[in-house]
């Protein structure tokens, strides 16, 4: 099997607006593969990365590929929301930056645990497996009134009402347990000459939308940037890459509201042809920045 691997999105970008070259202690509150937190490392031997996953996975990995760096790198196994607790238990009361790369890591999407139509899989789409409430249980027990909220409100999507119409109708013969199942019954909702031969999937928005509740992301982002902001030195920046319109509507306004932020990024800044061509991936990310403003 070809090994999985995520690549970095707007990593030099990301390096750049950090500061990172000029040394100090950052948090790379959404650690992933740990790309970001290896190249913030590798910028100045004086540094150092706090970092937050709720992938215990994703730590475990990460672990191994930044061993080299000793106890420049710490991790903790939390909702970086807790990045408050996850600073006071390091004994650290302000720091130099701090990295939000929202979202999914391709080891999520392209594993086995529920989040993409791409591979049938049971749908689960939890980022902390040790949370209780998976995709099948939204999927298989919300009202059909609540499941089309979910998927107009977080997947933007206007099908909503009739997906959720025909999953509330197909769950009534039997439960529905795995991604493909989804993926078909929205095919089977959405009108095909809208989707056919497409690049885009039909039920990119419905998983979109099942995935952002089952993680509760738009809460965590709201509690989690206010809180990294009160932990910023003067001087010291955010930085945060988004992947869709909904969460980068969500970080414009969260950073735009302190007055104590100076927005370094008048417009987000964009991956180049060059970074969309060998990722794809980051076709849709999205870079703000904003620096702590000396009181
Ligand atoms: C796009 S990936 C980060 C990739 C990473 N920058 C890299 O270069 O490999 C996003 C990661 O953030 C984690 N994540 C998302 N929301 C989180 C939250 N609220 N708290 C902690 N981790 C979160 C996911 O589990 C995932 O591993």
């Amino acid at each position: 099997m070809k090994e999985i691997f995520h690549p970095p999105v707007l990593l030099n970008e990301s390096i750049e607006f950090l500061k990172a070259e000029e040394g100090g202690i950052f948090v790379d509150a959404t650690l992933g593969g740990g790309g970001h937190t290896e190249a913030i490392l590798e910028a100045n031997p004086q540094n150092k990365v706090i970092a937050i996953d709720r992938d215990e996975e994703a730590i475990d990995r990460a672990i191994k590929k930044l061993e080299r760096f000793g106890n420049r790198f710490s991790v903790y196994h939390a909702n970086f929301a807790q990045i408050g607790v996850v600073l006071d238990e390091e004994g650290i009361d302000f720091v130099d930056g701090i990295l939000f790369d929202l979202g999914v890591s391709h080891f999520q999407l392209r594993g086995d645990r529920g989040f993409s139509f791409w591979k049938d899989a049971p749908l689960d789409m939890r980022m902390n497996r040790s949370q209780k409430l998976t995709a099948a249980d939204v999927v298989n027990t919300l009202s059909e009134r609540d499941l089309a909220n979910i998927i107009y409100r977080y997947g933007e999507e206007r099908f909503s009402r009739k997906i959720a119409r025909e999953i509330v109708k197909r769950r009534k013969e039997k439960p529905i347990k795995t991604t493909l199942e989804l993926a078909k019954i929205v095919e089977f909702v959405i009108p095909k000459k809208l989707w056919a031969g497409k690049k885009k999937h039909p039920a990119t928005k419905t998983f979109q939308a099942i995935r952002i509740y089952v993680n509760k992301e738009f809460e965590s982002i709201e509690e989690a940037i206010p809180e990294a902001v009160d932990r910023l030195k003067p001087g010291g920046r955010i930085v945060v890459i988004t992947f869709h319109s909904l969460e980068d509507r969500i970080v414009k306004k969260l950073l735009k509201e302190r007055e104590d932020l100076k927005i370094i990024t008048k417009k987000p800044v964009l991956p180049s042809e060059s970074e969309v061509a060998a990722n794809p991936a980051a076709r849709s990310a999205k870079l703000r920045a904003a620096e702590k403003r000396v009181p």
